[in-house]
């Protein structure tokens, strides 16, 4: 077990070239993409968050990953091999994206690295269906409410961990222009635009909390970077929470929102 955290994840992107290259992050002279800087640090970032979760589950038992909307599934293929070069365990892993020719690359991809471990399915998180019991749901800068589809698939499913990095985050902003208490900040576009995605996220981790989920909120790189650098962390406790359920409904009360996270548990 000797990758523990970001840096030391991407010194290993860095060298090891068989999981770089078939993914396309470098130039044919060998040297990375300075294009792929970014996704390279988030998918690190990510990934030391996701091994510090993993390292407490039973290493006997094989784990099984749900990446919602995993476009080219960097994210998965990055986390697959450091977890059996380095931490010897062969993890599962389903990708589910609606872009069928991403799904293809993906499969690509899968083919190139002789990966078996992986299955990808094209369509929407919420209306998807597996054959194995998802221990971990995670989502990468699924957009807008993309990531409330990943999160309600994850409770839905009873998932042990739930881990989503949101992306833009649309919905809530045109309905918190006026009738709430905090009118005179929503007033100015830029701190609406601002307020809404902590809203949103503040929503969706109250919902989690309710639901029965610890939640936690870290960055998994600097804001410099991106200011897309929210996980939303849950881990799966016993039961419901009556008190967190209050406290979300206090603050959708609040701001009168129709978050879609909600709506998928009304269908
Ligand atoms: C910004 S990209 C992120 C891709 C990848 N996770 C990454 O970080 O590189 C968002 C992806 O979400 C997918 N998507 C949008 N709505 C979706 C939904 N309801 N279910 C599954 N995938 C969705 C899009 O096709 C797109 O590939």
């Amino acid at each position: 077990m000797r990758i523990t955290n970001k840096e030391e994840i991407l010194n290993l992107l860095e060298q090891e070239d068989n999981i770089t290259n078939p993914l396309g992050f470098r130039h044919n002279n060998g040297l990375l993409k300075k294009e792929m800087n970014k996704k390279i640090n988030e998918i690190a970032g990510f990934c030391e968050q996701i091994l510090k979760v993993v390292r407490k589950f039973d290493r006997e038992k094989e784990i099984v990953f749900l990446e919602c909307s995993c476009g080219k599934s960097y994210l998965s293929f990055v986390l697959s091999y450091i977890l059996e070069s380095e931490f010897s365990t062969t993890p599962f892993f389903f990708g589910i994206d609606t872009n069928k020719e991403l799904i293809q690359r993906c499969e690509d991809t899968r083919s190139v690295l002789g990966y078996e471990n992986m299955v990808f399915k094209h369509g929407r998180t919420i209306d998807s269906s597996f054959d194995r019991k998802v221990d971990v749901v995670i989502a990468l800068h699924a957009c807008n409410t993309a990531t409330d589809e990943a999160i309600a698939k994850g409770i839905k499913m009873g998932a042990k961990n739930i881990m989503v990095v949101p992306c833009c985050q649309g919905q809530l902003r045109s309905q918190i222009k006026s009738h709430h208490p905090l009118t005179s900040v929503t007033q100015f576009g830029l701190l609406r635009y601002k307020f809404a995605d902590i809203l949103t996220d503040a929503l969706r981790s109250q919902f989690l909390s309710g639901s029965g989920y610890y939640v936690e909120l870290l960055e998994i790189v600097s804001p410099k970077l991106t200011p897309k650098n929210i996980l939303i962390s849950a881990r799966k406790q016993k039961g419901k929470n009556k008190r967190n359920l209050e406290r979300y409904n206090q603050l959708n009360n609040m701001f009168n929102t129709n978050l879609s996270l909600q709506e998928f548990f009304c269908q």
